[in-house]
């Protein structure tokens, strides 16, 4: 399938031909969790590798498999592990790489669960995180040799904020380390395309955009197939395992999904339901029309509010006025990006905006068809210290809003009513 293009693949990878036992058009939901063996032979070949086959539910559902090479196909990747959240996705990864004594060298600007990861479970382990400002100059001076991956986010949340990909590739490549990006703002690899910026791990939450309807909360890891994990550095993938197989073996020409399935399905059981696998290829089916209608509104309201009396400043990537307009234009495709942030003039105010709004939701997520808003402060950077939270672009007046697919006449007029009560900055 991998000559079709982005909007046909949306479509059809993961499902080449109807369902072959019932001719079901749509992806069926496998609503099961365990599959019979034809006989003992074939059930020891499936158990042994020998013989592809469902196992068990924890590891294995044909709805999840669909989902999953839908949007390994869509990243342009070779492998891929859907799970249970975001949050899933993280955890596994990290701890597919590291070690005690190893660290990670991070963007100071990431989601806050990720450093929660780090804050409760690798550090107690041993492991870390360095913090850096996302730029090529301080990730090249923060690895070293116990560094086991570097971890960007494609748009950051909610500074929006993009790093060069691929320059920070060149730099962790040159020391023999891996690249990951948390592609969640780069909406299934329609925004942003990390793996052929040269990341080699990327990582969804596909509770935002690829679900795109606020409808469930699932995880995803996908294997660019690209990075050598002969070296010392990654002991896990070479040690044998009591069939004497490691995860070169294993995993083809993506042993790091292989060591991902092990860690995050078959030992953590952090698997996704087939039903949200459903709902997730549903939104799949549609990615790329929903996203593009949320980036061209998103530009239209950003330009529009820059001029708004009683907003300070209005925080996007594709205005000029950002510091990483120059490197998104490079970075990204299509847009940039359905979320934008706007300051008011403080925080009662901020406050104001959100009780004012009638239409625009006031939740805390972002990609859904519905557009939605939060004041990051008080809500999804709370738990966060006042210098950390600065740190990632955080301001107690800042709002930060996803777009959806309104018509941007009515999202404006909604904005505009709920910002006539506020002060003029
Ligand atoms: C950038 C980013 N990464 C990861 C996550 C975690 O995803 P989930 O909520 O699906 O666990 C989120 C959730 O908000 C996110 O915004």
């Amino acid at each position: 399938m991998s000559d079709y293009d982005f909007d046909t693949l949306q479509l059809h990878a993961g499902q080449e031909s109807a369902d072959p036992s019932t001719k079901a058009r749509a992806v069926p939901i496998y609503a099961t969790s365990s599959f019979t063996f034809d006989d003992a032979e074939t059930a020891a070949d499936v158990f042994s590798g020998k013989q592809k086959g469902n196992q068990y539910g924890r590891m294995h559902n044909p709805t999840v498999q669909a989902f999953t090479d839908r949007l390994v196909a869509l990243e342009g990747g070779k492998g891929g592990v859907a799970l249970s959240s975001g949050q899933a996705a993280t955890t596994t990864i990290l701890f597919a790489l590291a070690r005690p004594g190893t660290n990670f060298v991070v963007s100071k600007e990431l989601f806050g669960g990720t450093f929660a990861v780090a804050r409760k479970l690798l550090e107690p382990w041993g492991s870390k995180f360095i913090a850096v400002e996302p730029q090529p100059e301080a990730v090249a001076a923060a690895i070293d040799e116990n560094t086991v991956g570097v971890w960007l986010e494609s748009i950051a949340n909610p500074s929006c904020s993009v790093p060069d990909i691929a320059a920070i590739a060149e730099i962790a490549h040159a020391q023999g380390v891996p690249l990951i990006v948390d592609n969640t703002w780069g909406c299934g690899g329609y925004i942003c395309q990390p793996i052929t910026l040269g990341a080699d791990i990327v990582m969804h939450s596909a509770t935002k955009w690829i679900g795109g309807h606020g409808t469930f909360i699932g995880g995803a890891v996908i294997d660019a197939g690209s990075f050598e994990w002969g070296a010392e550095r990654f002991p896990a993938f070479h040690q044998k395992d009591p069939r004497g197989k490691t995860y070169l073996d294993k995993g083809g020409d993506a042993p790091f999904s292989a060591r991902a399935y092990d860690l995050g399905l078959f030992t953590m059981g952090m698997t996704l339901s087939p039903h949200s696998a459903f709902l997730a290829l549903q939104g799949l089916e549609t990615l790329s029309l929903r996203v593009q209608r949320s980036c061209d509104s998103a530009l239209e309201l950003a330009q529009w509010l820059e001029k708004h009396p009683a907003i300070k400043r209005v925080i996007y990537p594709g205005l000029t006025s950002h510091s990483s307009h120059m490197v998104a234009k490079h970075t990204l495709q299509h847009g940039f990006g359905a979320v934008l942030s706007f300051e008011t003039h403080d925080l009662e105010t901020a406050k104001a905006f959100l009780d004012n709004v009638k239409l625009v939701s006031h939740l805390a997520n972002i990609g859904d068809a519905k557009t939605v808003v939060i004041n990051p402060w008080t809500t999804t950077h709370a738990s966060l210290s006042e210098e950390a939270k600065r740190g990632a672009g955080v301001s107690p007046e800042l709002i930060r809003l996803s777009v959806g697919l309104e018509s941007v006449k009515d999202l404006k007029a909604d904005i505009a009513q709920a910002l006539t009560a506020l002060k003029v900055v």
